[in-house]
């Protein structure tokens, strides 16, 4: 890769400011030991919930709330994010984050739990955008589920996606990125979907449902 490539990569991730609140819940994050999403990446998701005008979207990976202040900011004031983490010392630092963003109880459903215990609890087509950001390993059965839970017209986002930079690279055998790879394969090769890979953060697929 060019050294103007990984220039541009920087500047497009440094290019949209993070909001003070955001950067504090990312603060706490590094504290707590959970990695956030990369600004660029959060600036995707409040692209992509404005886009639809999100009322209703699903996380799988709250950590301390990064991406779903990123989400939040996106979505119109009557918006519900329901969020989904294994660890509740992480849920309660996003939802103190929450509270400082200004965002009314009501508009955050925190559900702790196991992303595959409680993922299939939630309803067919209810929602207009799906991040998925939890375990790597489970990904590409947490996404069959954000695709039937997504309304058609709805989007699938799912972070990380290159795996650290490693699924472009072939020798990379690992299982985080072989599983990687083989779900970006397969939502390109989906017919429920019109996918996108966007390279803010380490990777973001990002598709419509159709
Ligand atoms: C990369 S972090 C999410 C970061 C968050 N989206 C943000 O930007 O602030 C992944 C999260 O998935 C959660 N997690 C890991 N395995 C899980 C599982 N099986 N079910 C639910 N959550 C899980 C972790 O506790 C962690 O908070």
């Amino acid at each position: 890769m060019s050294v103007d490539k990984a220039q541009s990569w920087v500047y497009a991730e440094e290019l949209i400011e993070e909001d003070e609140v955001i950067a504090g819940a990312r603060a706490r994050s590094e504290e707590l030991g959970v990695a956030p999403v990369s600004t660029g990446t959060g600036a995707v998701l409040r692209m992509l919930a404005a886009t639809v005008g999100a009322r209703s979207v699903a996380e799988i990976g709250t950590g301390a709330g990064v991406s779903g202040l990123w989400l939040l900011d996106g979505m119109p004031d009557d918006g519900v994010l329901t969020t989904i983490d294994i660890e509740g010392e992480y849920q309660r630092a996003a939802r103190e984050s929450f509270l400082d963003f200004n965002v009314r109880p009501a508009r955050t459903r925190l559900i702790s739990g196991r992303a595959l215990d409680v993922v299939p609890r939630l309803a067919d087509g209810a929602y207009d955008l799906v991040h998925v950001d939890g375990d790597p390993a489970e990904a590409p059965e947490v996404v069959e589920h954000a695709i039937r839970i997504l309304r058609s017209g709805g989007i699938l986002v799912v972070s990380r996606a290159l795996a650290g930079d490693r699924v472009a690279d072939p020798a990379r055998r690992d299982d985080v990125t072989v599983t990687a790879r083989e779900l970006i394969r397969a939502l390109r090769a989906d017919e429920r979907l019109t996918p996108a890979l966007l390279t803010a953060g380490t990777g973001v697929v990002a598709a419509v449902k159709v």
